[in-house]
């Protein structure tokens, strides 16, 4: 059975290493290839992933840019997942046959599950922050409410793009709402979802927010702190963590919906640190 992870770019992807980890450990038999893609339209995309179904993959994962074409394809011809219509965007595809295709978005549950199993963090009843409102919070926004929070206000530099998610997921679960300076309120847990910590900055939004004593969490990864990570640590934050655990646990619910068994993801979440140490310097 052959799986692949497609993206632009893809030399960093970790999924291969993930899946195989995973296969290993379920004695599944399976290949899983990183395959970059240079597509410049949604009909190019569209027919790349029609060759790679009738080359034989029975799975993708989608990473970026191409989330949202494939939530379009999916959306168009084939079946949808709760998360993948909620989010807008696709990171798993499954092909059951010619004409029997699923589209997915793990990344919300991946998120959820790393803060409520592996840190044991709070979401029920919890004042949350998300810094940012591109793709990455738009992801994990419908399973955050699913944790029926109190309250999700969105922060962003441009906040005409939080007023737009804040309308969006509108709900009468939670207070759901753009904020362009954090409330006096306390807040629980802040979630970076900006993309300023691939290039090592700190989200410019911060400036207003105050950390202490609060959980902080960066969906981004690194094998040292995050510069949002560091400020945290800095200003007493109760406790932080990248998203080291997310992008396992992710990968977890889209080997589950290919092959309809868990995982086990604290080892792999343990070995994969450990082969990111060397690597990845500040
Ligand atoms: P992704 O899919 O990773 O979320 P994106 O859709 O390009 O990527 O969104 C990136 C998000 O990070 C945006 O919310 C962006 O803010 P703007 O909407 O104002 O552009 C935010 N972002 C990126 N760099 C940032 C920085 N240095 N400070 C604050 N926010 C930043």
């Amino acid at each position: 059975m052959k799986y692949a992870v497609i993206g632009n770019p893809i030399h960093h992807s970790w999924s291969p290493f993930i899946h195989t980890q995973f296969a290993e450990q379920t004695k599944i038999k399976l290949g899983y290839d990183a395959l970059k893609l240079e597509c410049a339209c949604q009909k190019s995309f569209e027919y790349a992933i029609q060759q790679l179904f009738e080359n034989g993959y029975k799975g993708l994962n989608i990473t970026l840019p191409y989330k949202t074409w494939a939530f379009e394809l999916m959306k168009k011809k084939h079946g949808l997942s709760h998360y993948a219509e909620k989010a807008g965007a696709v990171n798993t595809i499954s092909f059951m046959n010619a004409t029997k295709w699923q589209g997915d978005n793990t990344d919300g549950i991946g998120l959820v599950r790393d803060l409520k199993h592996r840190l044991g963090w709070p979401l029920k009843k919890a004042n949350l922050l998300i810094l940012g409102a591109g793709g990455a919070a738009s992801g994990v926004i419908p399973a955050l409410i699913d944790e029926k929070p109190a309250c999700i206000h969105i922060l962003n530099r441009d906040q005409s793009k939080a007023d737009d998610l804040a309308t969006r997921f509108a709900t009468e679960d939670c207070d759901i709402d753009s904020v362009d300076k954090p409330r006096k309120q306390a807040y629980h847990l802040i979630i970076n979802a900006t993309s300023s910590g691939l290039l090592q900055q700190l989200p410019s939004t911060i400036q207003h927010v105050n950390p202490q004593d609060t959980y902080c969490y960066d969906m981004v990864y690194a094998s040292y702190p995050t510069p949002f990570l560091q400020w945290a640590l800095a200003n007493q934050a109760k406790a932080v963590s990248d998203g080291l655990g997310m992008l396992v646990e992710q990968a977890a619910e889209s080997f589950y919906q290919w092959h309809h068994q868990m995982p086990e993801t604290a080892l792999v979440i343990k070995q994969l640190r450990q082969q990111l140490r060397p690597l990845d310097k500040p």
